[in-house]
């Protein structure tokens, strides 16, 4: 009988197993230091773990929310430049689509002409070009943003909708700005390997005629390796409607994303990652 059993949860396992839909970071674990991901506290809802795929390979980790449209956090591995780039492709998520098998992100443009999906059925469940489009005080912030990254494919990768969240004008050219690449750079000297997760809390409103979340707050976090020790770590959140940025430690970030989060308990790092 257990014999039985056990074959038959082994085979409802390979059964999800085949199929595309992913229930955790199970393809991309490399991109969280010792593959901890956050707790789940941060999961919404509807949840979507993808591995974002550009060009066939994984280049960083994001949950996404597919209800509000908007993701909860990316996570990536700190790999600077001092060259910003600006790319004219956007791409859009095809796992979130339902039925398929394609892996790598593709712009809207391929996924309506070339593999005939309706604009509603993307639409569906992330954020199209048009939702961006006409939004008054608010820019595309990227949790993972382009300059972060040194590779032409890896930089590419961050040019997903999946990855942006409404992000107030001035925070979003003032300090959250200064943050990625003034204090990022200064903070990270020394380090071998950086680890980082930025997030969005959902806020209680909504643009794009009510399609998308306007987040509350945005946080990062980054735990900073030396060899392969982690030495320090630390933490940013701004509340996304003024250009206010303050830095705490990771300890102080986790318990107040805790508090925002109505007590459920957050972390974001493996307890080997230093909270003072
Ligand atoms: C895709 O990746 C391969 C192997 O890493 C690389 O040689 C090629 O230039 C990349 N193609 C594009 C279009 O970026
Ligand atoms: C999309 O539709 C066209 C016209 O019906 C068809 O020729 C083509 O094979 C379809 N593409 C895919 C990827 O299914």
């Amino acid at each position: 009988m257990l014999w039985l059993l056990l074959l038959q949860v082994l085979a409802s396992s390979l059964w999800v197993g085949h199929s595309e839909v992913m229930t955790s970071f199970q393809h991309c674990p490399q991109f969280f230091y010792e593959g901890t991901s956050p707790s789940d506290a941060l999961n919404p809802q509807n949840p979507a773990w993808i591995c974002q795929c550009y060009n066939s390979s994984y280049h960083y980790a994001t949950l996404y929310d597919r209800d509000r449209r908007i993701p909860v956090y990316s996570a990536y591995i700190y790999e600077p430049i001092s060259e910003r780039i600006h790319d004219l492709s956007w791409y859009l998520e095809p796992q979130l689509i339902g039925d398929n098998d394609l892996k790598d992100m593709e712009t809207e443009l391929v996924l309506v002409e070339y593999y005939n999906f309706t604009l509603d059925q993307i639409k569906a469940s992330q954020a199209v070009l048009e939702d961006y489009n006409q939004l008054l005080g608010l820019e595309r912030g990227y949790l993972n943003p382009s300059g972060h990254h040194d590779s032409r494919d890896s930089r590419k990768a961050t040019f997903t909708l999946t990855n942006v969240v409404p992000q107030d004008s001035s925070l979003y050219i003032g300090q959250w700005k200064h943050y990625e690449f003034t204090r990022m750079p200064e903070k990270s000297k020394g380090c071998t390997t950086t680890y980082v997760i930025t997030g969005a809390v959902p806020g209680n409103t909504y643009v794009a005629q009510g399609r998308i979340n306007r987040p509350s707050h945005i946080w990062t976090a980054a735990c900073c390796l030396v060899g392969t020790h982690p030495t320090k770590a630390w933490g940013a959140i701004a509340e996304n409607d003024h250009d206010q940025i303050r830095t705490l430690s990771l300890g102080e970030l986790e318990a107040r994303l805790t508090e925002i989060y109505e007590w459920e308990t957050v972390t974001l790092f493996s307890k080997a990652c230093p909270r003072k």
